[in-house]
C-alpha cells in the first residue's frame, strides 16, 4: 500500500521468491551441516592416517567453498533484492525489529567466508590441530548463523506476544523457534550426507569410493529419525488454527503434504541403496537423483510454512498485500485507492473502471494470486466459480475462506473489482 511494487504477473504469488528462497535456503543449510561434515571427516582421516580421506576432504572442501560461497551468497543477495522488490513493506519491518540480529548475522558471516577461506588454503601448512580447529571455528559461525536467521524465519509465522509487546526477544524467541532450530539442524546433516553422496561417488579409487559413501549414508540416515522427531514437534508447537489452516482448510497445499510424505521413505531407501557398491557412473546419477529428492522434500516444507502464514506475511499483523491488520476496517471505509500511495487512479469514473479495477486487483490481490502464471493462478480461480459465486467469494473472504484477508475495500470498489475479474480475467 504505501510503496510502489514489482507487480510480476506470470511469476506472481509468490512463486519468484519460492524458487529463488528455496534454492538458497537448501545450499545455505548445506553450508551449515556440510561444516560439520568436513571437520569430522578430516578428524577420521587423522585418526586413521588414511590420506585418501584426507584428500577426499580437500577436494570436498573445493566443492563446498565454490558452492556455498559463491552460489549461496549470489541467491542470499538475490533474496534481498527480490522480496524488497515485491514487499518492501513487509521488508522494512523485517529490518526495523531485528536490526542487531541481522548485524549479528553478518558478522557471524564474515566469520564464516574468512576461516573457511583459510581452511581451504591451509590443509598442508598448518598443524593438523590448528587446521582442525579453523574447521570447528567454520562450523561453529555457521550454525551460530542458522540460529539467528531461524529467529527471524520463523517470526514470520508465530511472531507470539511480540504482536502485543513489540519486544524484540518475544519476537525472536518466538513459540516456534527452538522446534524449528533443532529440525533444521537435523536437516543440513542430512543435506551434508546427500552432498557427500556426489563427491563421493567423483572418487576414483573403488574402495575409497564404497567407503565414502558408506559414510555418507550414515550422515543421511543417523539424524533422519531425530529430524522426524523436531517435524513432529514443530507441527505440535504450531498455534491450531495455523495447523489447521495448513492441514485442512487450504486444499492448495495438499500436493506438498503428499509430495513431504512421499519424499521420506523416498530419502532412507535411496541412502540405504547408496550403500551398495555400485559402478561409478550409476553412483554418481543416484547421487544427484538424491539430491533433487531432498530439494523437492525440502521444498515441500518451505512452501507449507509459508502456507501456513496465509493470510498474512507476518502473522496477526501485517496482510499478505501488507495492509495492518489493525489498520483493515478503516482502510475499507475510506477506500484502498484513496489510502493507497502509489496509484494513479485515485477516483473511479465511468471512464476508467477497467484501469481502476486493474489497481484494485494489483493492491488487494497480486501478492497471493499470479495472472496466469504457475502459482494460485486468478484466471483458473475465477473461471472455476460463476460471476454470482464471486459476490459471496468476496463477503466470506477472512471469514469462511480464512486464506485470504479480508475484502479491504469499500462497497464500490468491491463491486468495481468484481466486473474487472469478470470482464478482464474470466476468459
Ligand atoms: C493471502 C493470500 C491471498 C490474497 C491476498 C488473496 N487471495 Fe484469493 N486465494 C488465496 C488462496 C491460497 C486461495 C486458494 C485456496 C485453495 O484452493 O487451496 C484463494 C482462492 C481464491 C478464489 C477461489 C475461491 C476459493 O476460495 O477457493 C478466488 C475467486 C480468489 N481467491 C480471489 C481473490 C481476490 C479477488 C483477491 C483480492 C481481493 C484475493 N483472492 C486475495 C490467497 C489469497
Amino acid at each position: 500500500m504505501n510503496y510502489p511494487v514489482w507487480q510480476l504477473e506470470f511469476l506472481g504469488g509468490g512463486f519468484l521468491i519460492a524458487v529463488i528462497a528455496i534454492i538458497h535456503v537448501y545450499i545455505a543449510q548445506f553450508a551449515v551441516g556440510g561444516g560439520l561434515f568436513l571437520v569430522l571427516t578430516e578428524h577420521l582421516g587423522r585418526r586413521n592416517n588414511d590420506p585418501g580421506i584426507i584428500d577426499y576432504v580437500r577436494r570436498h572442501t573445493k566443492f563446498f567453498l565454490l558452492l556455498t560461497m559463491v552460489f549461496g551468497a549470489l541467491t542470499g543477495v538475490g533474496i534481498w533484492f527480490t522480496i524488497s522488490l515485491l514487499n518492501p513493506s513487509a521488508t522494512s519491518v523485517l529490518i526495523h525489529t531485528f536490526v542487531f540480529a541481522w548485524s549479528t548475522e553478518w558478522t557471524f558471516f564474515v566469520v564464516e567466508i574468512v576461516s573457511l577461506f583459510i581452511y581451504y588454503y591451509t590443509f598442508d601448512t598448518l598443524s593438523e590441530r590448528k587446521h582442525l580447529i579453523m574447521g570447528w571455528i567454520y562450523f561453529g559461525a555457521a550454525w551460530m548463523s542458522l540460529f539467528v536467521i531461524n529467529g527471524i524465519i520463523d517470526f514470520m509465522l508465530t511472531p507470539g506476544a511480540w504482536v502485543e509487546n513489540n519486544n524484540f526477544w518475544s519476537g525472536f524467541f518466538n513459540p516456534t523457534f527452538w522446534p524449528a532450530l533443532f529440525f533444521r539442524t537435523f536437516f543440513s546433516i542430512m543435506i551434508a550426507g546427500l552432498f557427500g553422496f556426489l563427491t563421493a561417488s567423483f572418487l576414483k579409487d573403488k574402495k575409497l569410493r564404497t567407503t565414502m559413501l558408506r559414510y555418507s549414508a550414515k550422515w543421511l540416515l543417523v539424524p533422519f529419525v531425530l529430524f522426524l522427531a523436531a517435524s513432529w514437534w514443530y507441527r505440535a508447537s504450531l498455534p491450531p488454527h495455523i495447523e489447521e489452516i495448513i492441514f485442512q482448510k487450504m486444499p492448495q497445499l495438499r500436493p506438498f503434504i503428499t509430495l513431504f510424505m512421499a519424499c521420506s521413505p523416498l530419502l532412507i531407501l535411496g541412502g540405504l541403496i547408496m550403500a551398495i557398491r555400485m559402478p561409478s557412473g550409476l553412483s554418481r546419477s543416484m547421487a544427484a537423483v538424491m539430491l533433487l529428492i531432498g530439494l523437492m522434500y525440502f521444498g515441500a516444507f518451505e512452501f507449507l510454512r509459508e502456507g501456513g502464514r496465509r493470510p498474512y506475511i507476518i502473522y496477526d499483523y501485517m496482510y499478505s498485500n501488507t495492509i495492518l491488520k489493525k489498520d483493515l476496517d478503516q482502510v475499507a471505509e475510506a477506500g484502498v485507492l484513496q489510502q493507497a500511495k502509489w496509484i494513479e487512479h485515485k477516483r473511479i469514473t465511468p471512464d476508467n473502471l477497467g484501469a481502476a479495477g486493474r489497481e484494485l486487483f494489483n493492491v488487494l490481490c497480486l501478492s497471493c494470486h499470479s495472472i496466469g502464471g504457475p502459482l494460485n493462478d486468478i484466471r483458473q480461480q475465477v473461471r472455476m466459480s460463476s460471476p454470482e459465486e464471486l459476490n459471496l467469494i468476496f463477503a466470506t473472504m477472512g471469514k469462511e475462506r480464512p486464506y485470504m484477508p479480508p475484502f479491504a475495500g469499500n462497497e464500490f470498489e468491491k463491486q468495481v473489482l468484481i466486473k474487472f475479474l469478470n470482464t478482464n480475467i474470466r476468459r
